[in-house]
């Protein structure tokens, strides 16, 4: 896939099958997301990974509960989180946090980057990845990155959930850029 056609039909995904991804795929995605260009080259990124739709899934009340508590300032949010319905990590077999190792000025910048080559990176394989920001309050609890292996001095930045979608919405328009030019 061209480089071009992959930044016009990405998606933001939320509905997978029920296929699993094994460890060489997300390996392969981790591949991509370290090609990232990182401040100094420091490449100060981890990548903390929870494989298997049940074991994520079993992961997904804590994340909201958090998450509610996290965004309980915003009413629409707190509302959706609150559905019973929703599913904060929509069946997806994996989740790849994005994590900077230390707490250098620009490491968040740099997992940012890391994040968007995995993304793309999955989509021109034929996979479909969704960030889900709503997580990260639950990665960033001690007891979450005791119960996941994560390191305690790592800051989750991009928890993106990767797996076969059952379908790709079609491109959504963004607003035109705006711009200032100095002449
Ligand atoms: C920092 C960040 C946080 C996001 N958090 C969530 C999230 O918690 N749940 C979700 O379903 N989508 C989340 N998204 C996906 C966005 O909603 C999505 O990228 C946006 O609506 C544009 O759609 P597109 O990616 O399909 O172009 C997040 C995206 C970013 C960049």
């Amino acid at each position: 896939m061209m480089i071009e056609d992959a930044l016009r039909t990405r998606r933001a995904v939320r509905d997978y099958t029920d296929q699993p991804l094994d460890r060489a795929t997300i390996e392969a995605l981790i591949g991509d997301a370290i090609l990232a260009p990182s401040a100094m080259n420091l490449q100060p990124w981890g990548f903390a990974v929870v494989l298997g739709a049940a074991r994520l899934h079993a992961h997904a009340d804590a994340a909201k509960r958090t998450a509610l508590s996290h965004f309980a300032g915003n009413a629409a949010l707190a509302a959706h989180l609150a559905d019973p319905r929703f599913e904060v990590f929509y069946g997806a077999p994996a989740l790849v946090a994005v994590c900077a190792r230390d707490d250098h000025q620009q490491s968040a910048e740099d997992c940012c980057l890391a994040a968007q080559n995995l993304m793309l990176g999955a989509h021109a394989r034929g996979l479909g990845t969704c960030w889900i920001g709503l997580a990260r309050p639950w990665l960033n609890d001690p007891a979450t990155k005791a119960a996941l292996g994560i390191p305690a001095e790592w800051r989750p930045v991009a928890p993106i959930v990767v797996g076969h979608r059952r379908s790709l919405p079609a491109p959504t328009p963004r607003a035109a850029a705006t711009i200032v030019w100095s002449q």
